[in-house]
C-alpha cells in the first residue's frame, strides 16, 4: 500500500478502505509515514470529508493504537463526560463528585490546555499534593473508593491521536467534522466507560460556529458511539462568553467549590454543570426521569455528599483536601488588578475567546505545549452578559504576578455593551441521542 494513492483519492474526493486507513493510523503512529504525507492527507479530508464508514474506521485505527482501560473490576455502568472545550469550562470538578456521590461511578481521562481554553487536568493540578496522572491500579482504586476518578491519559491511550493532533494543531487542521469525532471518540472508546454525555459547544468561540455544524459534530459523535455499543447522548450548548466567574486554575478550583457548596445555584455554570450531571445519572442508572435526576443533583449539593465526595478523592490521590476548605492554601497570585468599567450600557457580549488569550498571557495557559503554568494567575469576570454598568462599576479583576504588565483597555476591548438590553438566549441549544 502506497500512502501517496490514499492522499491521491481522498483529494479527489474518494472514500478509504479501512485497511488503508488502518495502514495510515498505525504509519503515523510508529513513524513509518512522514508527516508531510500524514498532513497532505489531513488536509485532504479537512476539505473532502469522510463518509461514516470511514469516520468508524478511522476511529476504531486510533483506539487501537493503544490499550483499551477495562474497568471490569468497577461495578455499576460507569459513564464519562466530554466537552468540545471553553473558556472557564470547569463542569468535570462539579459534575463528577456530584454523579459519584449519587452511585453513579465515573471515570474521567481529562487533557491539559493549550491556547486561550483551559484544560481539566491543569485545574486539578492547583489542588497542592492531588496526583493528576493515575497510573491504571490507582485510577481503578480511585474508582473503588471514591466512584470517581479523573487523569491525565497516559501515552498509552489512542498515541495515534497523540500524533496527529499535533500535526493537525500546526497545519490548521484541527476543525473536521471526521477528524474531531474520531479523535475524541477513539479515547473515550479506549477509556473503557459504558456511557458516555457530550458536552458540544457552539458559539464564535468553539469549534463549532453554527448550530447546524454543531448537530452534524453531536450526530457523528453518537454515531459512533452507538455503533460500538456505547450509550451516548449529546448536549449542544452555547459558547462564547466564559462560563463563570473565574479563567485560570486554582480560581477554577475555587469556583467548583462554592458551586458545590450551594453558592451561585442559578448561574448558567450551575445550571448546565447541574443538568450535565442529570443525564448521565439517568444513563448510570440512578434515575429514570430528568425530573427525579435533577432532585438527587439538588439533594448532593443539599447534603454536602458531593463537596465531601471531592475532598474524598482529593484526599485518596495524594492531594491535600483541607484546600479545598481554604483556599489560601491554593496557588496565589502575587498582585490583583481591579479593572473598572468606562463606559455605561448592557452588556451584550463577553469575548470568552479573548479573555481565554488574555489568561494564557497572565500564565494560567499554555502557548505552546511546553510552557510551564502559573496556577495561581487568572481573571475574575465580575459582570454576566445582559447586566447593567455605570462607569466605574467593576468588570474584571486580573490576578498577576508581580511586575507582569496588565493593559486594562485590552480587558475592556473584550466588552460588548448596547443601550438596550440584549435578549435572553438560552445556553442549552439542542440534545442528540438516546
Ligand atoms: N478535542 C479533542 O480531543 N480532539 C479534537 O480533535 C478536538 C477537541
Amino acid at each position: 500500500m502506497r500512502m501517496y494513492d490514499l492522499i491521491y483519492t481522498k483529494k479527489l474526493g474518494g472514500a478509504l478502505s479501512p485497511e488503508q486507513i488502518a495502514f495510515w493510523v498505525e504509519g503515523a503512529a510508529n513513524g513509518s509515514i512522514p508527516d508531510e504525507q500524514s498532513a497532505s492527507l489531513l488536509m485532504a479530508i479537512c476539505w473532502r470529508g469522510m463518509t461514516t464508514e470511514e469516520t468508524l474506521a478511522l476511529t476504531l485505527a486510533m483506539r487501537d493504537s493503544g490499550k483499551r482501560m477495562d474497568l471490569s473490576a468497577v461495578p455499576g455502568i460507569k459513564v464519562d463526560k466530554h466537552s468540545t472545550g471553553g473558556v472557564g469550562d470547569k463542569t468535570t470538578l462539579i459534575l463528577g463528585p456530584i454523579v459519584a456521590a449519587c452511585g453513579v461511578p465515573c471515570p474521567m481521562f481529562s487533557g491539559r490546555g493549550l491556547g486561550h481554553t483551559g484544560g481539566t487536568v491543569d485545574k486539578f493540578a492547583a489542588i497542592p499534593g492531588l496526583k493528576v496522572e493515575l497510573t491504571d491500579a490507582e485510577f481503578i482504586q480511585s474508582l473503588q473508593e471514591t466512584r470517581f476518578a479523573n487523569s491525565a491519559p497516559t501515552g498509552k491511550i489512542a498515541p495515534a491521536d497523540k500524533k496527529l493532533y499535533a500535526l493537525r494543531d500546526t497545519t490548521a487542521t484541527v476543525e473536521s467534522i471526521p477528524l474531531i469525532t474520531a479523535s475524541i471518540m477513539s479515547k473515550k472508546l479506549a477509556g473503557g466507560a459504558d456511557a458516555l454525555v457530550l458536552d458540544v459547544k457552539c458559539g464564535p468561540t468553539a469549534f463549532m460556529k453554527t448550530l447546524d455544524d454543531a448537530r452534524t459534530l453531536a450526530q457523528s459523535m453518537v454515531d459512533v458511539g452507538t455503533a460500538h455499543g456505547m450509550q451516548i447522548r449529546a448536549l449542544i450548548t452555547r459558547m462564547d462568553a466564559p462560563l463563570g466567574w473565574a479563567i485560570g486554575n486554582a480560581l477554577e478550583v475555587m469556583e467548583s467549590v462554592e458551586i458545590l457548596r450551594g453558592e451561585h445555584g442559578d448561574s448558567e455554570l450551575a445550571q448546565m454543570s447541574f443538568r450535565l450531571a442529570a443525564e448521565m445519572l439517568i444513563m448510570g442508572g440512578a434515575a429514570k426521569t430528568l425530573p427525579e435526576a435533577q432532585a438527587k443533583v439538588r439533594m448532593a449539593i443539599q447534603d454536602g455528599s458531593a463537596l465531601e465526595t471531592l475532598r474524598r478523592f482529593v484526599g485518596s490521590n495524594g492531594g491535600d483536601a483541607k484546600a479545598l476548605d481554604d483556599f489560601s492554601l491554593l496557588p496565589q497570585a502575587g498582585r490583583t488588578i481591579a479593572i473598572p468599567a468606562d463606559r455605561a450600557g448592557y452588556v451584550s457580549a463577553l469575548d470568552g475567546r479573548a479573555l481565554g488569550l488574555l489568561a494564557m498571557d497572565l500564565g494560567a495557559g499554555r502557548k505552546d505545549q511546553h510552557d510551564v503554568l502559573d496556577l495561581g494567575v487568572g481573571i475574575r469576570v465580575h459582570v454576566k452578559v445582559g447586566q447593567r454598568i455605570e462607569p466605574g462599576d467593576m468588570v474584571f479583576t486580573a490576578y498577576t504576578k508581580a511586575g507582569h504588565p496588565v493593559k486594562a483597555e485590552a480587558y475592556l476591548a473584550t466588552l460588548g455593551l448596547a443601550s438596550d438590553r440584549p435578549e435572553a438566549v438560552p445556553w442549552l441549544l439542542d440534545t442528540i441521542g438516546c
